[in-house]
C-alpha cells in the first residue's frame, strides 16, 4: 500500500502543523517516504531539525500557528515560494487540556480553541487557492474525544468536536472545486501531548495506565500507526472519500 502511495503522492508538495514531535513527526516522514515534499511546521526550531534530519524530503519553518492571518500566509507562502504548489495540508498541531468545570477560565479556553480550531481554519483559508488548483486535500487531526465525551476535559472535547463540523462542513463546501476535506481521529498514541499540556509525570503515568485499561486492543498507539492513515486519507486515490473521520484508536470509541 505504501509504495502506491509513493507513486501518487511524489512532487506533491504537503505542511504538517506540529511537525517537531508525535504524530506530526511522524507523518512528515511518512509523506516524505512517499516521495512528497513536505514543510513541517512548530515553534521549536530545535525540534523540526531533529524530524528535518530524518529525511531530505522535509523542508521546515519555525512558526507559531496562533500568529493569525500573518502566520497562515507566511506558512502558505513559504510552500509556494519552495515548490509552485500546495497539495495538502494536514492541521495536526493542537493540545489537549486538563479542565474540570470548576476549574474552567476563559483564557484557557480560548488559548485552546485558538490552537486547536482558529489556526486550522486561517491555514485551510490561506491554502485555499493553492488547493482549488491543485484539486488537492485537508486532513484534521481530531480525536476519539472528538465524538465521545471526555469528563474533566470538556473544552479539549469540544474543540476537536468543531474540527469535525468543520471538516463536514469544508467537505460539502469545497467538493466542487475537487477539494477532498476529512478527519483523523486518534486515540491515545505516545506523544509529547501529556507532558505539554503541564501535567506532572506522576499524573500522566496514571493518564496513560488507565487509557490502556479501556482500550480493546489493550495498548496505547504510535505515532506511526496513526500517520499511516493520515496519507491515505491525503492520498490522491482516496478519490470518493470526503467529509469522513477516521477514528484509529484501537477499538477505543466502542467502548
Ligand atoms: N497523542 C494522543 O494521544 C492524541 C490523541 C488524540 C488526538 N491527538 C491530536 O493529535 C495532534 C498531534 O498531537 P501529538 O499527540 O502528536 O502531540 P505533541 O507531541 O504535543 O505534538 C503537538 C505539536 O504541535 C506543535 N504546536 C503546538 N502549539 C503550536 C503552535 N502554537 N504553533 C505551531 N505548532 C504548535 C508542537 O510543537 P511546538 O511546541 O514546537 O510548537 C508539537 O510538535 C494534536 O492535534 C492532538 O490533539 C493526539
Amino acid at each position: 500500500m505504501a509504495d502506491q502511495s509513493a507513486g501518487r503522492l511524489r512532487g506533491r508538495a504537503v505542511v504538517v502543523t506540529g511537525a517537531g514531535s508525535g504524530i506530526g513527526r511522524a507523518a512528515a516522514l511518512a509523506f516524505a517516504r512517499a516521495g512528497a515534499h513536505v514543510l513541517g511546521v512548530g515553534r521549536r526550531a530545535s525540534a523540526l531539525e531533529d524530524t528535518a534530519a530524518q529525511h531530505p524530503g522535509i523542508a521546515v519553518l519555525a512558526a507559531d500557528i496562533c500568529g493569525g492571518e500573518q502566520a497562515a500566509r507566511a506558512i502558505v507562502d513559504a510552500v509556494i515560494e519552495r515548490w509552485g504548489r500546495l497539495d495538502v495540508l494536514v492541521n495536526n498541531a493542537g493540545a489537549t487540556a486538563v479542565m474540570p468545570l470548576a476549574d474552567t477560565d476563559a483564557q484557557r479556553i480560548s488559548d485552546l480553541f485558538a490552537l486547536n480550531v482558529t489556526a486550522p481554519s486561517l491555514l485551510a483559508h490561506a491554502a485555499l487557492p493553492h488547493l482549488r488548483a491543485g484539486h488537492g486535500a485537508i486532513v484534521n487531526i481530531s480525536s476519539t474525544y472528538g465524538h465521545r465525551p471526555l469528563p474533566g476535559a470538556a473544552h479539549y472535547a469540544a474543540s476537536k468536536a468543531a474540527l469535525e463540523q468543520l471538516t463536514r462542513s469544508w467537505a460539502l463546501e469545497l467538493a466542487a472545486d475537487g477539494i477532498r476535506v476529512n478527519a483523523l481521529a486518534p486515540g491515545p498514541t505516545e506523544s509529547e501531548a501529556l507532558a505539554a499540556a503541564g501535567l506532572p509525570g506522576s499524573v500522566v503515568e496514571q493518564i496513560k495506565q488507565d487509557e490502556v485499561a479501556r482500550i480493546p486492543l489493550g495498548r496505547r498507539g504510535d505515532p506511526e500507526e496513526v500517520a499511516t492513515w493520515i496519507v491515505h486519507l491525503a492520498d490522491p486515490a482516496a478519490t470518493w472519500i470526503t467529509g469522513q473521520v477516521l477514528t484509529v484508536d484501537g477499538g477505543l470509541e466502542l467502548t
